[in-house]
This record gives structure tokens, sequence and C-alpha cells, in this order.
């Protein structure tokens, strides 16, 4: 079955590039009016370029109040995606800096608190049946060197996502994580010039054989959002190819 977002509204954040920018573009080409929100002004033009009908919102999510006026502007909203992240693997667990952890804190975790409370009051002032999606990552379930403030800031996404599961289902609106492995984008490509990670590292420890495609995490990503999952909420989605139930590489 196709996926119908005809008359839907949707925020996306995290929309310039990577996993973020596949929502904005799928969710466009299944007839939703889309807001695309990124901090890189260049990289939504590009988008807007790309998709014509989408509605650009630059800000820095790592601002709360900056946010929260831009935000408080939009109209109800049906769905929102909080998908931007930025990486956080430059310090070993022992040496990594106050200020470091904040930062990550500030824009991976907060970020999503922040969207989801402008967006979830206005649908329960609206009486609409929304639905969010965090985008968490199985590094918030499992440890990966030089990862402590990433790891901690996607373990406190899947946390965001049960507590507004809760309080928000009595209003029916639903909450749910995605959690992919490694994925191909800009983000990645930085840690793997960096030495920080590697395709092969995923790829040998997954059943599949391979890591996900940005395509495969839109997917489920576009499934929460919609209507063919009423029932689900306070859920964590894992799209990893398997490498997280496996402790095999190679016997
Ligand atoms: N790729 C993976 O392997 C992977 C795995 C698990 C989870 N995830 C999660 O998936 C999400 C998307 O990751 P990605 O790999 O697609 O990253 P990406 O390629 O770097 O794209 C992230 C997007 O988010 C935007 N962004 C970052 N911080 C922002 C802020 N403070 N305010 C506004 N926009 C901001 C970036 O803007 P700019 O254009 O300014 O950089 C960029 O457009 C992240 O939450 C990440 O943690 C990724």
């Amino acid at each position: 079955m196709p996926f119908d977002f005809k008359g839907k509204k949707v925020l996306v954040t995290g929309a310039g590039k990577g996993i973020g920018r596949g929502v904005a573009i799928a969710l466009k080409k299944a007839g939703c009016k889309v807001y695309a929100l990124s901090r890189t002004k260049s990289t939504l033009d590009s988008l807007v370029e790309e998709c014509p009908d989408i509605i650009q919102i630059v800000a820095d999510l790592s601002d709360w109040e900056g946010t929260r006026e831009k935000l408080e502007q939009l109209e109800v909203l049906d769905g929102l995606a909080n998908i931007a992240g930025i990486a956080g693997h430059d310090y070993a667990a022992v040496n990594c800096p106050k200020e470091y952890i904040n930062h990550l804190l500030d824009n991976n975790l907060l970020s999503a608190i922040n969207c989801s409370q402008v967006v979830a009051k206005k649908m329960i002032e609206a009486g609409v049946k929304g639905s969010i999606v965090n985008c968490s990552s199985i590094s918030g379930m499992a440890a990966f060197p030089m990862c402590l403030p990433y790891a901690v800031s996607k373990a406190g996404m899947d946390m965001v996502t049960k507590q507004f599961a809760l309080e928000l289902g009595p209003h029916k609106i639903r909450v749910n994580s995605v959690d992919p492995g490694l994925v191909n984008t800009p983000l990645v490509q930085s840690l793997i010039e960096k030495g920080r990670c590697s395709v092969e590292t995923f790829s040998s420890r997954s059943p599949m054989g391979r890591i996900p495609t940005v395509e495969e995490i839109v997917g489920p990503i576009l499934y929460l959002l919609s209507e063919h999952s009423t029932m689900v909420t306070g859920q964590m989605h894992v799209v990893d190819g398997g490498c997280l139930s496996n402790i095999t590489v190679k016997v």
C-alpha cells in the first residue's frame, strides 16, 4: 500500500542533508505539505530547488528560544519528524569535556524536546491526532568507541519517545523512535574520513551483509507518521540489518 499524505502537514528537522532530506522528499512525493527545517540555508535552497513546494525554515535547533519563536508561528501540524542531529565521536569517555557533552545534548536531545513541545501543544489544542517520530540510533542501545555524548543523547532520545508517548497518548498523539544502524550520509562520511568508523565494520556484523540505505530508513519513518501505524506508540524501531542482534563478526 503506498503512503498517502494528501492534506497532511509535517515538519521535518535536519531536512538539509542525509536522512532528513530523504524524509522531506518522500513526504512531498506522497502529497504532504512539508516544512523543512535545517541550519544551513544553502542545503535547504537546494532541497527547494529539487522539490519546489517544500517550505524552508532556517533555524539552529541548539538555540532553544530562537527555534521556539519560529515554530510558534507555524500552523497546526499533523506530524513532526525530529531527524536533525550531529556526530559526537571526538573524545574518549574519560577525556570528554563538559562543554562538548552539553553541545551534543543541546543539538541532539533538547532540540527534539523543544520541537515536540511546541508542535504537540498545538496538536492538543486543535484536537489533531498527530504523530511524532524521533530519529535515535543503535548507538543509544550499545556502546561504540569514542561515542559517549552521542550515545547518551540517543539513549535519552529513546526515553523522550517513551515519556512523550505516555503523556500524549490520551490526546491521540503517537510518538515513536526509529533507531538506524550505520547509514552512509554526510554525517557518516565525516566520521569515516576521521577514521572513527567504517562501512565494513557494520556490514560484517549484519546478517544482511550490508548497511541500510537512506531510503531504507525513510520508509519506516513514513510508516510511523502514517495512518498505517495508528496503534503503534512508545516504540523503538531498530533499522540496522540485524547488526545489533548479532554478536558474531566471523567464526
Ligand atoms: N547516518 C547514520 O549512520 C545514522 C545512524 C543512526 C542515527 N542517525 C541519526 O539520524 C539523524 C540524521 O543523520 P544524518 O546521518 O542524515 O546526518 P547529516 O547527513 O549530517 O544531516 C543532518 C542534517 O541535520 C541538520 N542539523 C544538524 N544540527 C542541526 C541544528 N542544530 N539545527 C538545525 N539543523 C541541524 C544538518 O544541517 P547542516 O546542513 O547545517 O549540517 C543536516 O541538514 C541524526 O539524528 C543522526 O544522529 C544517523
